[in-house]
This record gives C-alpha cells, structure tokens and sequence, in this order.
C-alpha cells in the first residue's frame, strides 16, 4: 500500500472587478443568461457562459421541469449548444455564476458532479485545459485553471478502450 495525495492551486478573487478583462466579459454574460433562468422550483438561478477559440461566447441557465429531474443545469445547456452549434471548437473558459430569489448568494457557485463530468469529456478530447471561474450573486470568484483539477481521479473514454 502506499498513500499519495492530490493537491491543486486555484485563484481566489476579492471581487469580479479584481478579474481581467477577458474573464470579467465572460462573468458579466453569465449574469446576463443567470436572469433569464427557468428556475420557478428552486428559485435558485444559474447562468453559465463558455468563450469559444473563434471569440464567439455562447451561453446556457438552467432549465427546470416539473417533473424535477427533467431539468438541466445551466453549465450543460450551455456546453450541449456549443457542443452541437460549434462542434469541435475549443472552448477556452467557463464562467458560472448563481443566485437566490430566498437568500444572498455570497459564495462562489461550484458546478454540480454532472456538470463537472460533462465538461471534462470536452476538455478530455479537445487536450486544452478549461479555466473554470465561478462566483455567487456576488463576493469573491474563484478561478481553476483546469475543470481536472476539480474532477480528481475522473473518470474518462480510456477506460472504454482496449
Ligand atoms: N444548478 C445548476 O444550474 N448548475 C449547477 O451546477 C448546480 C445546480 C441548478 C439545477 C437546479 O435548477 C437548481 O440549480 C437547484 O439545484
């Protein structure tokens, strides 16, 4: 037996006015598509916007349903347009951000483990690191350089294949 650990580092901003100006343009869509949430059941809105290598940035929030797992995060309407509308295309950043209609969402918003799954298959295929940038409705933005780093030990097409 041996024990081994897995660290990673990641940016922590004090506010979005601290990003660069790439990063901030990105945030300020995803609070853009965060408004336009279907989110009646929650009442917790999400906005996700993912910049593309041709500099087009395409947007996704989530999409509830009555029947509440027919509902989509607003991560992977986003990645499944550019997935279908952009097929191939190397996607540079990701930015998510949420809200309450109940409570202030002070802390930066993490992609669920659906969400996370779902992006390392692009990063996975398209060999290019995925920065991940994250905030609440407001306070600190957390930045990863890698969707890998927050999927540790993740599962990928390799094990599918002899
Ligand atoms: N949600 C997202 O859109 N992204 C996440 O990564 C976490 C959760 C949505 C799903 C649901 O509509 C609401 O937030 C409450 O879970």
């Amino acid at each position: 037996m041996r024990k081994q650990t897995i660290s990673f580092e990641f940016q922590v901003y004090e506010s979005m006015a601290e990003l660069g100006q790439e990063d901030q343009r990105l945030m300020q869509r995803a609070i853009k598509a965060r408004e336009a949430a279907y989110a009646p059941y929650s009442s917790f809105l999400v906005g996700a916007a993912i910049l593309l290598e041709n500099g087009e940035v395409v947007i996704g929030n989530n999409q509830e349903n009555a029947s509440y797992p027919s509902g989509l995060c607003a991560e992977r309407v986003a990645l499944f347009y550019a997935g279908a509308n952009y097929p191939g295309m190397v996607i540079k950043a990701i930015a998510i951000t949420a809200m309450s209609e109940n409570h202030l969402v002070d802390t930066p918003a993490a992609p669920c483990g659906n969400c996370r799954q779902a992006i390392s298959e692009y990063e996975f295929r398209q060999k290019e690191p995925i920065p991940i940038l994250m905030m609440g409705e407001k306070g600190e933005v957390i930045k990863c350089s890698s969707l890998a780093d927050m999927l540790p030990l993740g599962f990928n097409n390799t094990y599918l294949k002899g």
